[in-house]
Parts: C-alpha cells; sequence; structure tokens
C-alpha cells in the first residue's frame, strides 16, 4: 500500500528547511549505503551530526505527530530521526530494498516496516528524480509537490530516477509500525476511514460503535508495542 500525505509541512515551513538544508555542509550518500547500496547510489546527504538536518527533521516529526492521516496509515511506534538527501544533474540511486534492521538513538533495534520520502522540491524544479516502487500492481512512479510525503513498504524494491535537469532535494526516513504486517495494516486503515466516515456522516449510527469496537479490538490482536 503506497499512501500519499499530503501538506506535511506548510510552504513556509518547506521554504524556510529548504534555506536552512541548502546553506548545510553536504556529504557523498554512499557514506552510509550497505553493500548493496553503494554501487548504485550517487547521490549527496546530510551527515548525522548536522545541525540543520537535526532542527528541519524534528520539524517533520512534530508536524507527522498532528497529523491523523499519517498516524493511521502508519500506526507508528518508533520513528526514526530524518535524514536528507540531494540529487543533481545525473544523479541517481539505483534499484535497493531498504535495510531491515536500524538502530534508535538509545541503540535499541527497531525494524523498518515503512520507508518515508518527504519532497523538498516541486515538480517543477527538476526533471527526472521520480521515487520508482515496485508494487504488486508493478511500478509506480512518484513525484509530489514540496511538503507532501509518500509512506511505502520498506520491504518494496524502489529507486530515484536520475535527475536531468535542476535539483532535488528530499528527506527520507523509516518507522516501526506496530502493525508488521502490510495486510493487516492495510485493513485496519481502510476500517479507519470507512468507521470516520461513517461517524461523520450519521453519529449516532449504532455500527459506528461497533466497528470502532472491531478496530481497536483488532489492533489489540495485531498490535506490536
Ligand atoms: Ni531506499
Amino acid at each position: 500500500m503506497l499512501v500519499a500525505i499530503p501538506d506535511v509541512l506548510t510552504p513556509e515551513q518547506v521554504a524556510a528547511g529548504r534555506a536552512a538544508l541548502e546553506a548545510a555542509a553536504w556529504v557523498d550518500g554512499r557514506v552510509t549505503a550497505g553493500h548493496q547500496g553503494a554501487h548504485v547510489k550517487r547521490n549527496r546527504q546530510l551527515p548525522q551530526d548536522s545541525a540543520a538536518g537535526r532542527e528541519v527533521g524534528e520539524l517533520i516529526l512534530r508536524a507527522l505527530s498532528e497529523n491523523a492521516l499519517f498516524m493511521s496509515a502508519a500506526l507508528p511506534l518508533h520513528v526514526l530521526a530524518p535524514t536528507f538527501n540531494r540529487y543533481g544533474v545525473g544523479e541517481t540511486f539505483g534499484n535497493h530494498v531498504d535495510g531491515a534492521m536500524r538502530f534508535l538513538p538509545n541503540g535499541q533495534r527497531m525494524r523498518t516496516d515503512l520507508s518515508c520520502t518527504l519532497f523538498f522540491s516541486d515538480p517543477e524544479d527538476y526533471d527526472g528524480g521520480e521515487l520508482v516502487i515496485e508494487d504488486v500492481f508493478g511500478p509506480r512512479s512518484v513525484k509530489l509537490p514540496a511538503g507532501h510525503m509518500i509512506l511505502y513498504p520498506s520491504t518494496s524494491v524502489h529507486r530515484v530516477t536520475p535527475v536531468t535537469r535542476g535539483e532535488r532535494i528530499g528527506s527520507f526516513f523509516w518507522l516501526q509500525s506496530m502493525i508488521r504486517d502490510n495486510t493487516r495494516r492495510a485493513l485496519l486503515f481502510d476500517m479507519d476511514v470507512a468507521t470516520q466516515r461513517l461517524g461523520a456522516e450519521n453519529p449516532t449510527h449504532a455500527s459506528v460503535v461497533q466497528l470502532t469496537g472491531v478496530y481497536h479490538n483488532l489492533l489489540r490482536l495485531w498490535g506490536e508495542v
């Protein structure tokens, strides 16, 4: 399941964040690529200790914690601090699968269930640079407005096609969901959306309470905390 989360950041937040990111010191993206990624990764990224990266990353996490669509679609348990990458003309990241395990700041391992890409460049600012995700229905090409984010299963093969004009700046990070299985998580998301729609249209309908109960009982049955 691919879920686009619109307007995670306001245009003002994107502009301020982008200015801070552009002024920061970038390094070769291969420093964090595993042996699988190193030979297909041609981009730049911000070092983990970058002050600008930390500041904009915290802004993103704050915005996401108040975003109902993100919460419902991801059911996050652990969210890793956002990192940032930058693709100029000729830069690309070929087909790869993201590593399954990452470390939280406290040294605890977390599993990467969902990958997130938040766009800091508008589609008109660059050509190429599409995020292509191999879905069960075939390849899906994603290029969203600045401030929007795509959420996709970390199990998927994906790539960023070469940029042929301009520059693409984005944030990428991972999360562990309370619901490990993509199918179960998609079912819960569908159910949440449908129940909320019913509740908005007919707040006193008895099925609203019943469906909300089923949702929470499935979450209790399947959720890991
Ligand atoms: Ni990746």
